[in-house]
């Protein structure tokens, strides 16, 4: 049988505390809860995901190079606070062909103006945000759209 298409789910700092982190903002869902629906959703969709999570910037760029090499359909990326400061996400996200879905729990437009500018978003192929965790459901109907 072939195998199923898979699709990266990054996460970046500080995502390893959600539940916990300012669930007024970022909901009470953990990302486990988050990730375990998503593999359902996948599995309903005959797609598999590969999530992950770091701290740490280079991580992530390593993880979309990976991405491309492994032949991931798409990747979903919540960059975190790294969206509005890395210019190596962006370089990354150009350098990959596989397409990039820029994901947020909260609408970063409607909160502090250091969130407006996102060098994701301005790599990305779109943006899904402000849906708090369903943010991840409509990202991935989207990348099985792709
Ligand atoms: C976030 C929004 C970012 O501004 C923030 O730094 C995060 C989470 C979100 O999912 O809403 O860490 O990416």
């Amino acid at each position: 049988m072939a195998e199923k298409p898979v699709i990266y789910v990054l996460n970046g700092p500080n995502l390893n505390l959600l539940g916990t982190r300012e669930p007024e903002i970022y909901g009470a869902d953990t990302l486990d809860d988050i990730a375990g629906r998503l593999e359902d959703q996948a599995q309903a969709l005959g797609l598999v995901v590969d999530v992950r999570q770091s701290n740490h910037e280079g991580h992530l760029v390593d993880w979309l190079h990976e991405a491309q090499a492994m032949g991931a359909k798409a990747v979903l990326l919540n960059a975190g606070a790294f969206t509005h400061t890395s210019i190596a996400l962006y370089d990354s996200i150009k350098a990959i062909k596989t397409p990039v879905i820029e994901v947020h729990l909260s609408n970063p437009h409607t909160r502090e103006s250091f969130r407006h500018k996102s060098y994701v978003g301005e790599a990305a192929k779109g943006t899904i945000a402000g849906f708090g965790a369903l943010s991840y459901a409509l990202a991935l109907d989207a990348a099985a759209k792709l």
